[in-house]
C-alpha cells in the first residue's frame, strides 16, 4: 500500500493551474488516439477549484464523457451534490453534451442508484482518467475504512453505501475495481488536515486509497499543507 508517485506544489493555485493544464493536455492525447475521452469526477470540496480552472479554459466538447467517482444521495438539485457542484463549477457552461455527462441518480436510494449506474456502465471500457480526493480517514470516493471496497474482479461497478462515516450516510460509490480499470488516476489532495492520511499512507497502513492503482499511472497531485 505504498505511496503512488506524488507532485507536491507550493500552494493550491499552482496545483490547480498544473493539475488543469495537464488534464487538458491528456484529454487532447485521448481524443486523437481513441476519439474521446472518458473522465471520471472527484467530490467533495477541494476539486471545485480545479473545476472553475477547466471552464476558464473553455475545456470540454463533443468527444469528452463524463462520470462521477461517488455521489451523495440527496435530491437532484441539492447543493451536497457532487454533480450539482460539477455542474455549477464547470458543466453547465462547457460544450460538452447533457447525454455526455453521467450524474449517478439520486432520487431512488442507494441500492436502486447504484444498480442503475452499473447498468450504465455495462459496455464501458476503461476509463481514461480518473479525479479523486482523500478524506481525513484516507477514504477515497465513498469507499471507506472498515466497509466493503469492491476490490476483486466480480465486483459491482457501482456500491451502495448505507452507512457512511461522511454525511450524508447514503451513498453511491463506483468501486476499487471498477476504479481501478482506468488508464490513469490523479489524486488531487490538499490542505493541513489531510497530512496525516498522506503519513498513515506512506507508512503503509491499509486505507481505501491505497487500493486504486491505475494500469498505468496513479499520481497525488498534493499541495505543500498536505505533505507528510
Ligand atoms: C465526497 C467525496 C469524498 C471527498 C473526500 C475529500 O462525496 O465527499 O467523494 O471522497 O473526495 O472526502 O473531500 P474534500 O475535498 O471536501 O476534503
Amino acid at each position: 500500500m505504498s505511496l503512488p508517485e506524488v507532485r507536491v506544489f507550493p500552494d493550491p493555485e499552482h496545483l490547480v493551474a498544473a493539475l488543469a493544464d495537464a488534464l487538458c493536455a491528456e484529454a487532447e492525447a485521448d481524443i486523437r488516439a481513441r476519439g474521446s475521452f472518458h473522465l471520471v469526477l472527484a467530490g467533495g470540496n477541494t476539486p471545485r477549484e480545479l473545476y472553475r480552472a477547466l471552464a476558464a479554459r473553455g475545456a470540454g466538447d463533443a468527444h469528452w464523457v463524463v462520470w462521477y467517482g461517488d455521489e451523495r444521495c440527496v435530491a437532484a438539485d441539492h447543493p451536497e451534490r457532487n454533480s450539482v457542484m460539477a455542474e455549477m463549477a464547470w458543466l453547465a457552461a462547457s460544450r460538452i453534451p447533457p447525454i455526455n455527462r453521467h450524474a449517478i441518480p439520486a432520487e431512488c436510494g442507494a441500492r436502486d442508484a447504484a444498480d442503475a449506474y452499473s447498468k450504465r456502465l455495462e459496455g464501458v471500457g476503461d476509463f481514461d482518467l480518473v479525479l479523486l480526493g482523500m478524506g481525513e480517514d484516507g477514504h477515497t470516493a465513498s469507499l471507506f475504512p472498515g466497509q466493503a471496497w469492491g476490490e476483486t474482479a466480480d465486483s459491482a461497478d457501482a456500491l451502495a453505501v448505507h452507512d457512511s462515516p461522511k454525511p450524508p450516510p447514503e451513498r453511491v460509490s463506483l468501486s476499487a475495481a471498477r476504479l481501478n480499470r482506468s488508464r490513469r488516476v490523479w489524486f488531487l489532495v490538499g490542505g493541513a488536515s489531510k497530512r496525516e492520511a498522506m503519513r498513515r499512507w506512506r507508512d503503509g497502513e491499509r486505507l481505501p486509497v491505497g487500493a486504486i492503482h491505475a494500469r498505468t499511472e496513479t499520481l497525488v497531485w498534493l499541495d505543500r499543507a498536505a505533505a507528510p
